[in-house]
């Protein structure tokens, strides 16, 4: 099945940002936002409360929510709750910015070729929630970013983009991660415009790029 996702037109696409923690990657869809003219932010949804995030949604002005993950006795009626509240809020995308809950089948369903996430190495190598550390265990020379969209399973679906980055010699988790997230900030930003603007066809595993793409938008 081939889905172009997002909408074409000059009105900003709605989107919902979901969050675990410190909210990086939110903070870097806030900062791009005005720039970009493709995507609104309406929400930022987390599945924990006193996380730095929610603060950085506040001082930005933006609506948020907590979901909390530890309320609800299955990881289906989770996933309906955040849904319910991204379009309670008209959301019509979901970004996973740093959000560290697997969402289940009927969100996919809900917001389908609708959900991005952005993922710390160069997917299908070292998928999970310790992609840093599990490279460099392995002893990679290269590892990277990966947005893509999901699907049913963790951390698996079509890519949007990639961007590689070098581990160096003296490395750690802290450092590397720290230069892994220079990166996240500017291709996660791009991508969701890209989404916003309708300029993402799935094709299978296959993510067309319409208009611009991942290098042209760099520029
Ligand atoms: C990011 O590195 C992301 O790739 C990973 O978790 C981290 C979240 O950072 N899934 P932040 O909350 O956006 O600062």
């Amino acid at each position: 099945m081939t889905t172009t996702s997002g909408a074409s037109g000059s009105s900003r696409i709605p989107i919902a940002v979901l969050i675990s923690g410190s909210g990086s990657n939110l903070q870097s869809l806030v900062d791009a936002q005005e720039a970009l003219e493709s995507y609104e932010i309406v929400v930022v949804i987390s599945d924990r409360p006193d996380v730095q995030g929610l603060d950085r949604a506040h001082d930005a002005d933006i609506a948020s929510e907590v979901v909390d993950w530890n309320l609800f006795e299955s990881r289906v009626s989770f996933s309906d709750a955040i849904c319910d509240v991204a379009e309670r809020h008209g959301a019509r995308g979901l970004v996973l910015a740093g959000f560290m809950r697997i969402l289940s089948s009927n969100a996919i369903n809900r917001f389908t070729d609708a959900i991005i996430n952005v993922h710390p190495s160069l997917l299908p190598a070292f998928p999970g929630a310790h992609a840093v550390e599990n490279a460099l265990a392995y002893g990679v020379a290269t590892t990277g970013i990966t947005v893509h969209f999901v699907d049913e399973q963790v951390d698996h679906g079509p890519i949007i983009s990639q961007e590689s980055v070098m581990v160096r010699p003296d490395d750690d988790a802290a450092s590397l991660h720290s230069r892994i997230q220079q990166v996240e900030h500017h291709l996660l930003p791009l991508a969701v415009a890209a989404f916003a603007q309708g300029n993402l066809t799935v094709d299978g595993r296959h993510v067309r790029w319409g208009t611009s793409t991942p290098e042209t938008e760099k520029r």
